[in-house]
């Protein structure tokens, strides 16, 4: 078992925001986390990289005690899992090459990566990360040159060149679309099934969680109301996850009544 919570609570100051959830995440499985906005799935995932506090109970990743770990062994564990921001974060001034090397940083001398000395097999390796996500005919382009897909899968690329054991998604796909948003979605499945890398994955996409995960895991105010199979995914059960929200995801059963009278006589 790679991650553990039991009775798991995080929060900002003393603001509980999710609430005494308890997980498990077994190696390779492809795991997404929905629910409306501002359930806590940020918060959540965060969570499970050591970044927001634990007001209550459990939580160990790969491992390691989150509740009482050291600033060194943190940073150690964070080594061991790629984080991939809805923002990408890269350095938009390096080519795509760069930034993908700089994921081998973390485990690499400190050196030769700055002064961008990559060995010939360094080379070899950054550029299988780069066929894997599909952006090696971009090498040499700077990444503020690239679309929002091309940079996403530049961040994932740069992800598994750290050669993590788990890889945490916060929303990767919500601002692309549906090609580029494909594209991606099999780019962590093949992160997951080449290397076996565990994914957890954030996704507003229903119909993408039920077609890339392994499991799926819905949240409702803080709390985990559903964890199983997407099959088992029911209509009642999704609109439970959604309920209150202002915007459901795929087909929601209620949506004839958010049209106004006009739209719904023409539909
Ligand atoms: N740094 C912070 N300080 C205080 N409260 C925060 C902070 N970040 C998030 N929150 C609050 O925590 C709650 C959950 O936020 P979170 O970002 O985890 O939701 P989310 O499910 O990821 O939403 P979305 O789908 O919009 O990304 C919200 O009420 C939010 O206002
Ligand atoms: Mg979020």
């Amino acid at each position: 078992m790679q991650i553990q919570a039991q009775q798991l609570v995080l929060g900002y100051g003393r603001k509980e925001v999710v609430k005494q959830v308890d997980f498990h995440v077994n190696k390779g499985e492809f795991i997404s986390i929905i629910g409306p906005s501002g359930v806590g799935k940020s918060t959540l995932l965060m969570g499970l990289n050591g970044t927001t506090a634990i007001l209550g109970g459990q939580i160990s990743v790969l491992g390691e005690n989150l509740a009482t770990i050291s600033n060194a062994a943190l940073k150690q564990l964070r080594a061991r899992i790629g984080f991939i921001f809805q923002s990408y974060n890269l350095v938009a001034r390096m080519s795509v090459l760069d930034n993908i090397a700089s994921g081998m940083l973390q485990r690499k001398a400190l050196l030769p990566a700055l002064i961008k000395l990559y060995r010939r097999e360094e080379y070899e390796e950054i550029f299988e990360y780069m066929k894997v996500v599909g952006i090696e005919h971009e090498a040499l382009s700077r990444c503020d040159r690239l679309s929002g897909g091309q940079r996403q899968r530049v961040a994932i690329a740069r992800a598994v060149a750290q050669k993590p054991e788990v890889i945490l998604a916060d929303e990767p796909i919500s601002s692309l679309d549906p090609i580029s948003a494909r594209r991606v979605m099999d780019t962590l499945k093949s992160a997951n099934q080449r290397y076996g890398i565990t994914v957890v994955s954030n996704l507003h996409q229903l119909d993408y969680a039920r077609e890339y995960c392994t499991r799926v895991i819905g949240m409702h105010a803080g709390r985990i109301i559903f964890d199983g199979a997407p099959a088992d995914l029911h209509r009642e059960t999704i609109d439970e996850i959604y309920r209150g929200a202002q915007v459901q995801p795929d087909g929601p059963t209620r949506q004839k009544s958010f049209l106004p009278a006009a739209a719904m006589a023409q539909a």
